[in-house]
């Protein structure tokens, strides 16, 4: 048997299995035991390769960075020389600033943990707003940020004839248009104030979707308003249809029902995160993001 490359936690066996493929990394689960005051123990294989790869999405975060904090450390102790963390959702990245005095920027916490601990992160869409770079957010030796934008937007394509792209926020930019440009498609961005955790206005831009069959893209639905409020100026305005194409499916059924009273058709997600709504896998991307930082790893 050869030496465990890919270490994985249950829940998220059919992704990191699928990773493990592509890679031709021998997988290993992380064997998980509850106590029942609360805390956990976590055991690993005892033979690792040199270079070990931890799959852990990092949604409904907060055990996860435990699990993390365990794991790495002992994969070092076990004798992984190079590390990385593959986090196809990264969680904490929107605190990037501290509004008021007091006021907690967990993106460099979680950040300077996460680069305590690994020697690279290979993550997707990443929700970057005032930083230049993963890099910043995160200052390990290797960030790697993949954008599953062009996905969404074949997706999109595949789905709907000519469809629209529009993006909620000013944020979503980045990806609306990074999805438009690879498949020759009509977008627009409309702006956004949040006015509480459930609560969004949206400005639309000035544009003629009449007609149209509007995708809204974006990098996450969490709470489903930020899309459904767009999704009804959208049908307001004459769209025939609104779908959903997000990277990160963080919404639960009450935000999907919030979703779909709005008006929105279908939502599709990539398999960052786990959920009925995914369409597409981002797997391929981080398999060839490993593989490239494989001969990395081999010049250092
Ligand atoms: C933030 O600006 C993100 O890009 C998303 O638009 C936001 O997280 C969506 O949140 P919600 O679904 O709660 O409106």
């Amino acid at each position: 048997m050869a030496d465990i490359g890919l270490l994985y936690f249950k829940a998220e066996a059919v992704s990191a299995l699928a990773l493990a493929k592509l890679t031709n990394l021998t997988p290993g689960l992380i064997e998980r035991h509850d106590f029942p005051d609360g805390e956990f123990k976590l055991k690993l294989p005892a033979t690792l390769a040199s270079s070990v790869v931890i799959f852990h999405g990092l949604d409904r975060p907060n055990a996860k960075l435990v699990e993390l904090l365990f794991a790495a450390k002992t994969a070092r102790q076990l004798g992984a020389k190079h590390l990385t963390l593959v986090a196809p959702y990264l969680a904490y990245m929107r605190q990037d600033i501290a509004f008021v005095p007091g006021e907690v920027v967990s993106q460099r916490i979680v950040g300077d943990l996460l680069a305590s601990l690994f020697d690279a992160v290979v993550t997707v869409d990443p929700h970057l707003h005032r930083v230049a770079d993963l890099q910043e957010a995160i200052p390990v030796k290797y960030a790697i940020n993949l954008s599953a934008a062009p996905i969404l937007g074949e997706l999109a394509l595949k789905k709907r004839e000519q469809p629209f792209l529009l993006g909620p926020d000013e944020e979503s930019a980045q990806w609306v248009a990074q999805a438009a440009k690879a498949h020759h498609l009509d977008f627009a961005v409309a702006t956004k104030n949040r006015l509480g955790d459930y609560a969004v206005d949206i400005q639309m831009p000035s544009i003629n979707v009449a007609g149209r069959a509007v995708v809204l893209l974006d990098d996450i639905a969490s709470s489903g308003h930020t899309l459904a409020r767009g999704a009804e100026l959208l049908l307001t305005a004459g769209a025939k249809t609104v779908d959903v194409a997000v990277t990160h499916a963080l919404f639960d059924a009450q935000a999907e029902a919030v979703m779909m009273k709005a008006g929105i058709s279908q939502i599709w997600s990539t398999d960052c995160v786990l959920h009925a709504s995914n369409a597409v896998t981002v797997m391929p991307a981080i398999a060839q993001a490993l593989s490239s930082l494989c001969e990395r790893f081999n010049h250092d």
